[in-house]
């Protein structure tokens, strides 16, 4: 065994679908997502994290401290003082050694549990489908011979709501701080008595010895967490917070005979009150609401019936796509954690993890819409829903807001715009989502243009808005113009910024039209196609041949100028040089454009895509994954922006940038490289994995980037959780390797596999169908299908229509040769 093992962390138990930490000092806070509606919650392995609701900036819960010391300190934290010993089950943060230690992170909760002196207690952190509260059931049972009188806090501090302001106004928040104590619960009210309709609470469901809501009364001003006055000394303080920072600790007195264990159940909640219902008398909040919230959840019994229909939730959630093959780590991936991932990447688009701060960013326009091609079959009718808003975020011309807020679902101007790739975006989630659902209702749907209701298309219209975007916006060799930037942000080849104080994301931007993207002019064709498709399907044909002749058109461009004998170019810059080409010094190839192109199958039949790929093996692939380009560039160049600014080797520079990763896979997929693409596939699942302390992050999270062969640690991830890399990665091996393609009219089965698989069986739900799909490869081959029955009945072709079964059939799938 090396010292780099997954094994020496923890381990994965997929029969319970959960990761065990077994050493709270992972190389990085490992964590989880509570929540999958409105109320969500991040929480470590050692209960380091936050919560909030809907929107991690503008109405956050608790507070957390990014980039502190020590790493992930604060959080919700229950402290037991026995004798002289406090410590956490958690381990921090007093992080006194335990005598035991696990964190499960399961599906949608969290359980941590520690061992001291005798004493077992464990936490199970969760938050139930369908209301705003996190539960938190603790069980302290007594291991030892002897009768235990311990005490037991519990502790988290309140976000002023607005967490930038809460991190930066002190002269203000200092003097706005309110709480109120009602019995066991503490409320937390801050400027509930102006603008605000909501507060918070914490509640205990046992009698407390006492309480805390003044930060200073309950760590004392110049201790850590790690020291709490109230805790060490054993005397909580009663205080109640006036200004400066109020927390919420409950203190409770437990005694337990040998043997014997104690259940607590602890909800933090959330609740709105209309104007009218605000005050229950003057300067008192109207608790009736949440008095309700603690009636359905502050017993021990309802919190578990709750648990158990979180269990449920997802049991009926992952059942959509279940698959069994010769790999556990293959299985462990598809039927749990890309999954999970998934539903994480859906709610919280780039907002709120361990990477990113839940202030700067909101749901951004391409990447929400991509993170639905690995959520359609979880939730159809939410993803539905998420389309709408985000089409209602364009433009008339077709251009779009790049991001919007969460929680009023409009468009943000400040976030800067005008990336040229973002229309197309559209296109692709709204055919996947029909090809999913064959709900073409929505394309008759009302959808706003820029948030404003009066003006408003339907959403074919804005599909054919978006298409046009792209013809209306060429340039000189005919390619798409690529304003800003295309999918790679910091590819800014219009911005020449020599202030280091000037964001490349919302700088203002030299006009011209002369800058031309090859990763658009890809998706373009391969988008477009759906687009045309789709139009085909409707019965609209004159507008499927002016599309599709767009289309044509494109792929001569791209032959025509974007091809550079190896490979595809990636841009023309303002000044219409190469980018990407064997004539740059630095930067001579990209993956985008191969990965596009290749997807889009531009110029198959003269090998153009077989010659590009193979470059992209020869010089971008590594042992952890496909770099974005190379060599990276050494130096700031002011034509090309933001990409060039990163160190080579990192992010957009010379980065494993893992989310492009899969379009390259796709394109083995097309030229029928089952082989291939599959080794590209473990590179990057995270189960696959096995050097822990090197990649640092979660082993059952895709991160957004891996450091590059150019940089000083290769293989070293960063930016877990949040990323394309969860939908793109769901969508190619449920899609392109393992091939069941949902299509207008059935399931497409296309398995483009290694050859060393003899078969696989997947249970897939599909428009209300479960479908039992058997693929055998008998002959050893990467792809093609001979035959395919359904209930035993022989099918033509590859498209199986499932609209004339009953709830369930059966289909078997043999590979190979034809005949
Ligand atoms: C990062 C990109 C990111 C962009 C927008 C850049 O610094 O490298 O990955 O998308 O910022 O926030
Ligand atoms: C992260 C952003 O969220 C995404 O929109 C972008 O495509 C990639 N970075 C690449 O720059």
């Amino acid at each position: 065994m090396t010292a780099d093992n997954a094994a020496s962390y923890g381990f994965f138990d997929d029969e319970n679908r959960e990761y065990v930490v077994t050493e709270p000092r992972t190389p990085y806070p490992w964590i989880n997502y509570l929540g999958s509606e409105n109320f969500f919650s991040l929480i470590s392995n050692t209960a380091g994290g936050y919560s909030f609701y809907r929107d991690a900036k503008f109405r956050r819960l608790t507070r957390y401290r990014y980039n502190n010391v020590p790493m992930d300190d604060g959080g919700r934290y229950f402290y037991i003082r026995d004798g002289e010993t406090i410590w956490n089950p958690g381990w921090k943060p007093t992080r006194t050694e335990l005598d035991d230690y696990s964190c499960r992170h399961g599906m949608g909760y969290t359980r941590v549990a520690g061992a001291k002196n005798g004493l077992h207690c464990d936490v199970l952190f969760f938050v139930p489908p369908g209301d705003n509260v996190e539960i938190q059931k603790l069980t302290l049972r007594n291991d030892s011979q002897e009768e235990k009188q311990v005490q037991l806090f519990s502790l988290l501090e309140w976000c002023l709501w607005n967490a930038e302001d809460d991190t930066t106004n002190f002269q203000r928040n200092y003097s706005t701080g309110e709480v109120e104590v009602e019995n066991s619960t503490i409320y937390h009210k801050t400027e509930y008595r102006e603008r605000r309709n909501h507060y918070a609470f914490y509640h205990c469901n046992a009698e407390l010895a006492g309480f805390d809501t003044s930060r200073d009364s309950f760590l004392g001003p110049y201790n850590g967490f790690d020291q709490p006055e109230a805790v060490t000394s054993g005397k909580p303080g009663n205080s109640i917070a006036h200004g400066w920072s109020p927390i919420a600790s409950h203190a409770v007195d437990i005694t337990l005979a040998p043997g014997e264990s104690r259940e607590l159940v602890f909800l933090l909640g959330y609740l709105e009150v209309a104007e009218e219902h605000k005050w229950e008398s003057p300067g008192v909040i109207n608790k009736a609401p949440a008095h309700e919230l603690i009636a359905r959840y502050g017993t021990v019994e309802q919190a578990d019936a709750s648990f158990a229909e979180l269990g449920t939730y997802w049991e009926n959630l992952l059942g959509g796509f279940q698959l069994q093959s010769h790999d556990p780590r293959l299985d462990r991936m598809v039927n749990i954690w890309n999954q999970y991932q998934c539903m994480v990447t859906f709610n919280m688009s780039r907002s709120a993890s361990f990477f990113e701060a839940g202030i700067g960013r909101g749901m951004g326009f391409r990447d929400s819409n991509q993170d639905l091609l690995g959520f359609f079959h979880l939730q159809p009718e939410r993803a539905r829903e998420r389309i709408l808003d985000i089409a209602a975020t364009q433009f008339e011309d077709g251009s779009v807001y790049h991001q919007y807020q969460p929680l009023t679902k409009r468009g943000n101007a400040a976030i800067g715009g005008n990336f040229n790739d973002d229309p197309l975006w559209l296109i692709c989630s709204t055919t996947a989502y029909l090809r999913e659902t064959g709900d073409f209702s929505i394309l008759e749907q009302q959808v706003p243009f820029g948030n404003d209701e009066n003006n408003c298309a339907s959403m074919l219209e804005h599909l054919r808005r978006s298409f046009d975007h792209v013809t209306n916006n060429l340039g000189p060799h005919k390619l798409p113009l690529i304003g800003r930037a295309d999918w790679n942000d910091c590819l800014n080849l219009n911005c020449f910024s020599t202030d280091p104080n000037e964001s490349f994301q919302t700088t203002e931007n030299k006009a011209g039209a002369i800058a031309e993207s090859l990763m658009i002019a890809g998706a373009f064709v391969l988008y477009g196609t759906e687009y045309t498709d789709l139009c085909r399907h409707l019965g609209d044909d004159a507008e499927a041949d002016r599309a599709g002749a767009a289309v044509r058109a494109m792929e001569q461009a791209v032959i025509e100028h974007g091809w550079d004998g190896e490979w595809f170019l990636r841009a023309y810059d303002a000044a219409g040089n190469k980018v990407g080409s064997n004539e740059n010094e630095e930067s001579k190839i990209f993956i985008e454009s191969q990965g596009f192109c290749a997807m889009a199958g531009i110029g198959l039949e003269q090998g153009l895509v077989e010659k590009s790929l193979d470059s992209v093996q020869e010089h971008l692939d590594t042992p952890y994954g496909i770099v974005l380009n190379y060599p990276a560039f050494t130096r700031y160049h002011l034509e090309y922006g933001e990409i060039s600014t990163y160190p080579p080797g990192y992010k957009e520079n010379g980065g494993i940038f893992c989310h492009n990763n899969p379009w390259v896979m796709i394109g083995e997929t097309v030229l029928g490289r089952g082989d291939q693409a599959y080794d590209y596939y473990c590179k990057q699942a995270p189960a696959f994995q096995d050097h822990v302390n090197l990649r640092k992050i979660e082993p059952y999270a895709y991160a957004q980037m891996v450091a590059g062969k150019e940089a000083p640690l290769p293989g070293e991830a960063k930016n877990s959780w949040l990323t394309g890399t969860a939908a793109w990665n769901y969508h190619t091996i449920t899609e392109h390797i393992l091939g069941i393609k949902p299509r207008f009219e059935g399931l497409l089965l296309d398995p483009c596999i290694p050859t060393a698989w003899q078969g696989y069986t997947v249970q897939r739900q599909f428009r209300g169908k479960q479908a039992s799909i058997r693929v055998h490869n008998p002959d050893g081959v990467s792809k093609g299908v001979k035959r395919i029955t359904l209930n035993g009945k022989e099918v033509a072709g590859q498209i199986v229509d499932l609209s004339a079964c009953g709830d369930s059939c059966e289909i078997e799938v043999w590979m190979g040769g034809a005949g």
